[in-house]
């Protein structure tokens, strides 16, 4: 797949997800299979850049390429500005949250609340293209089908962007009203991958194999984007990449593997946060990869009173290790609808 001068190594894309997809963690999916990442939200507000949050945010060291940086705000100028910022900070594609449901983004009428003003909307999207254009870098739009059940405007707010440069548009199947109730649907990211020449990529509950093959049928989409289902399983790209090419489900990782990651994602992630904040900031990241395996409830709640990086990181490897004595590959539920073991492709 093609997105303006790069060519992806896969259509599945890890998604946005702020406090999760740092850098560590977007390095582990890309090694698994996801095939693009685009970074956090960066604010468009330039007094907020030196801010630790935003630094981080914005180092891209060792980071394969294309580097991609999500940013989010409600001024046009601005906005292209932290544009300007990013490109100059090592940024190749620039990504406009227009599908983020925060309190803290919609309520200055950011990220998915901008989809209510069309007009802002597409001023923003002119803006950021200019900017990035004059540097040689293609300007994507992440955004949600609408507003409300009753303003559901992705179409013409894709039609518009494509008119305006944009690259590739990113669709997640609730509107802003939904926030993440109910069940994604999939009729509307259709509608738009119908309206457009442009990529599209499809978003909202892929949870599985299975599902990722539904939603490509469902949509004709060009890619798909996963978000809450790569927490504490980003092998998830790799399950679904075989799934495409083979048409048989994937045997769990082994144990082992399963702990060599984490191991290997935890080093990576107290290397950007330090001792003190890296500790507390993987606990979610190791309950996450435990809360569905057996004793991983009472794992994760010991986890919050181990306070040195050395300590937590051996401990995750002496859990891992006791669970690999019992079971050589991950002993996680089966999902709805799996088919038998027999199907099963074992990943040795
Ligand atoms: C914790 C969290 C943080 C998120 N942060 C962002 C963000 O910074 N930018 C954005 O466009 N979307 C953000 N999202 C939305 C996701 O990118 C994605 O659209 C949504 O989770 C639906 O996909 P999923 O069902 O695969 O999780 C976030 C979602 C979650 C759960």
């Amino acid at each position: 797949m093609r997105l303006g001068p790069f060519v992806l190594p896969s259509r599945l894309f890890v998604a946005p997800m702020a406090g999760v997809t740092d850098r560590p963690f977007r390095q582990l999916c890309r090694r698994l299979g996801a095939g693009y990442a685009v970074s956090e939200m960066v604010t468009s507000r330039r007094d907020l850049w030196a801010s630790l949050k935003t630094s981080r945010r914005t180092d891209h060291t060792g980071e394969p390429g294309p580097i991609a940086v999500q940013i989010a705000g409600t001024d046009a100028a601005m906005m292209a500005e932290a544009a300007a910022y990013n490109i100059d900070r090592g940024a190749q594609i620039i990504d406009i949250n227009m599908g983020c449901p925060a309190k803290k983004v919609c309520n200055v009428f950011a990220g998915s609340a901008l989809m209510r003003d069309e007009r802002l909307a597409l001023a923003i999207i002119d803006a950021v293209v200019g900017a990035s254009a004059a540097r040689g870098v293609p300007v994507t739009l992440k955004m949600r089908t609408g507003w409300s059940a009753d303003q559901r405007n992705a179409v013409a707010l894709a039609r518009q962007a494509e008119s305006a440069g944009i690259a590739m548009v990113t669709v997640h199947g609730r509107t802003r009203e939904q926030g993440f109730k109910g069940e994604a649907e999939y009729a509307t990211v259709a509608e738009v991958k119908a309206a457009v020449r442009i990529p599209v990529v499809a978003n909202g509950d892929i949870d599985s194999p299975r599902k990722a093959r539904e939603v490509l049928e469902r949509t004709g989409a060009d890619a798909l984007m996963i978000g809450r289902a790569a927490q504490g399983r980003p092998w998830i790209f790799r399950d679904i990449a075989r799934y495409l090419a083979t048409g048989k489900e994937v045997a769990a990782p082994t144990t082992r593997e399963v702990r060599g990651w984490l191991t290997e994602h935890l080093h990576d992630h107290y290397a950007l946060y330090g001792e003190a904040s890296g500790v507390r900031s993987a606990r979610k990241h190791i309950g996450w990869a435990v809360r569905a395996l057996p004793g991983g409830e009472a794992f994760r709640q010991a986890m919050n009173t181990i306070e040195r990086c050395e300590e937590q990181v051996r401990a995750v490897g002496a859990w891992f290790d006791a669970l690999a004595e019992h079971h050589e590959r991950l002993p996680l539920p089966r999902p709805a609808g799996a088919a038998n073991d027999d199907d099963l492709v074992m990943s040795a």
